[in-house]
């Protein structure tokens, strides 16, 4: 009998067990084998069900097979059960499942125990599968066998199954742990010289408005660390890359450090070089980006710029004061965890002189480079999103969630000043602000009217607009760095914290030279453990606007905050729904995971 076959599968309710990847499904019945194609997307504490036509006879059905498509990032799926009704009068015909699904793999499971040894190759191949998946392994002589560490059993994200592609080396520029360095090119480089093919194709890219760069040349000349007597390593690379019509952007060329004058021209390493070295100038880029990331854009941008806020205005603005209320939600916890920073993190002896290739004084010396970096725009995504390029590229989910995040504080800001001041007289008058603002630009930042701060408040518009940056940077601006750090850095080649090697000469690499060229077991293991400390989702955590003090009296105050939630709960929802439908979900701006303040 042909026609309609409705299934039914159930996806486990624990925190990761959906997927947004794409599953195949094959019907088998006692007279033939259906393909139904890639029709299941098995998303957490979803029932999914579809309807299907199939136009011949399957008969008896005795067995499914699965297999989750891999796509940009691997999210396995726990699969909890599959149920098919059959056309006419056949039952419905329940086929557990109670596993994981992982990789490209196809998972097969029956409808009995199969006592005819019908399906010896699919059960044959489980175990094969199997076997790989848990391997025995040894600890002490003389024992029972324990199992081996496999990184499939070990890793969270999936980053260790697709770290090589270059898909995701290009993806990490726009969505990563760190979005804030890449730029639209607006001429061609200086670097890379040489090789006039590569010139050509690099230009025409650029007339085209596809070229795109990252640059680590702030890290050029820094002091690498010697760890436990032994030399670390530095580069300063430079990565164009090309913005394909469908959002990717891959890359063209990495130049791994900066031409020198009487030096030989430095390589050029290219996607057609031999794999080994092709990956190991991936790598060293990722090791680069760790140490930009961290220190500029996560310890600079983020945290110590938050104090810098809010040290001024609890030295400039009295309690009483609306914009003292109005950003006091925002500095919750941020003195404390910059002091621990201080002291555990970047200081003498802590873990950056421990393990990063930067510490022991680099790492000083880069945050004093991007300190002279620090402008005004660069603070607000409307104005850094346009100077970057990036207003127009659909796939900078970073850049859409940030511009959005931006206008509904900017709103919040706007309903809370208007409740206070009437006039851009007010502003000019209230002698408290105006301290307020001298004491971020000139104290705080250590002068920076140069970069674009203001040195005092002529309007309501330029109030709205500081007092927005000041949020937005306490709370997005934060998120957008802090999130991703345990997404991207657990798996140790895709962002390691020190380099053993210097950076390859030639394109003759090996397997070793990379081994040898990345963090030793040791490194490894502090990378994993502070990643995992400073990365971890706050068990107890307020998120953006959603503070329970009441600074304000009056009703006022009290509906614009209300307003500002609604909104903040309609981004919430929209992403959700955006990221349910993308193959790797981008949540580091959705406003329930963003903290009302920076606490870690
Ligand atoms: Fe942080």
């Amino acid at each position: 009998m042909t026609g309609k076959y409705v299934i039914r599968v159930a996806t486990g309710d624990s925190l990761l067990a959906g997927s947004t990847n794409l599953v195949q499904l094959w019907l088998v019945g006692e007279h033939g084998e259906a393909d139904l194609g890639k029709l299941l997307r098995p998303l957490r504490e979803k029932k999914t069900e579809v309807e299907i036509d199939i136009p011949f006879h399957l008969g008896r059905l005795l067995l499914v097979k699965l297999r989750k498509h891999k796509s940009l990032l691997n999210f396995d799926w726990f699969c909890k059960w599959i149920t098919v009704q059959g056309p006419g009068n056949q039952g419905e015909v329940l086929f557990p499942c109670y596993s994981w699904i992982q990789d490209d793999r196809i998972l097969s499971r029956s409808v009995s125990d199969d006592p005819q040894n019908l399906f010896k190759k699919y059960r044959e191949q489980e175990l094969e599968d199997r076997r790989k998946a848990y391997r025995w392994g040894s600890w002490k002589d003389g024992l029972i066998l324990p199992l081996t560490t496999c990184p499939q059993l070990t890793s969270s994200v999936q980053v260790c199954d697709s770290w090589k592609d270059d898909d995701l080396f290009g993806y990490q520029f726009l969505n990563g742990a760190n979005p804030m360095l890449l730029r639209r090119s607006t001429s061609l480089p200086a670097r890379p010289p040489g090789m006039e093919e590569l010139r050509t194709q690099l230009n025409k890219e650029l007339q085209a408005g596809f070229l795109f760069e990252a640059d680590y040349t702030l890290l050029d000349g820094v002091k690498p660390n010697i760890i436990i007597f032994k030399q670390q390593y530095v580069a300063a690379p430079l990565v164009m890359l090309k913005l394909q019509p469908d959002g990717r952007l891959l890359p063209m060329v990495i130049q791994l450090q900066p031409p020198r004058h009487g030096c030989p021209p430095p390589l050029l390493f290219l996607p057609s070089e031999p794999p080994m070295a092709w990956l190991l100038a991936k790598t060293w880029v990722r090791s680069s980006d760790f140490q930009l990331h961290q220190l500029q854009s996560h310890l600079l941008r983020g945290h110590l710029m938050a104090e810098v806020i809010s040290v001024a205005t609890m030295r400039s603005l009295p309690s009483l004061h609306p914009i003292y209320k109005l950003l006091i939600p925002h500095f919750r916890y941020t003195m404390e965890i910059n002091i621990l920073a201080r002291n555990n993190l970047v200081s003498e002896y802590g873990i950056f002189d421990l393990v990063v290739s930067t510490g022991s004084g680099g790492h000083v010396d880069i945050l004093q480079r991007a300190t002279a970096c620090l402008t005004y725009r660069s603070f607000c995504p409307p104005d850094d999103l346009a100077d970057r390029g990036l207003l127009d590229v659909k796939s900078s989910l970073y850049g859409q969630d940030a511009l959005r995040l931006w206008e509904i504080i900017s709103r919040y800001v706007h309903g809370m000043v208007g409740l206070f001041y009437k006039s851009d007289k007010a502003v000019k008058q209230d002698s408290e602000l105006q301290a307020w603002c001298r004491e971020i630009t000139e104290t705080g930042l250590q002068g920076a009217q140069d970069r674009g701060f203001p040195l005092s408040l002529e309007s309501l518009d330029q109030l709205c607009h500081i007092v927005t940056m000041c949020i937005f940077t306490c709370t997005g601006q934060h998120a957008s760095a802090h999130l991703g750090q345990l997404d991207w850095y657990s798996w140790i080649p895709n962002g390691p914290c020190t380099m053993r090697k210097p950076p390859p000469i030639s394109n003759a690499v090996t397997e070793k030279d990379i081994v040898d060229s990345l963090p030793d077991l040791h490194q490894a293991r502090m990378q994993k453990t502070f990643i995992k400390f400073l990365g971890r989702r706050q068990p107890v955590m307020v998120a953006l606007g959603q503070h329970k003090e009441k600074y304000f009296s009056g009703p006022g105050p009290q509906a614009v905050l209300q307003q500002f939630q609604e909104e903040l709960a309609v981004m919430d929802r929209e992403i959700k729904v955006r990221n349910a439908g993308l193959d790797l979900p981008y949540e580091y701006l959705q406003p329930s995971m963003v903290e009302n303040s920076v606490t870690i």
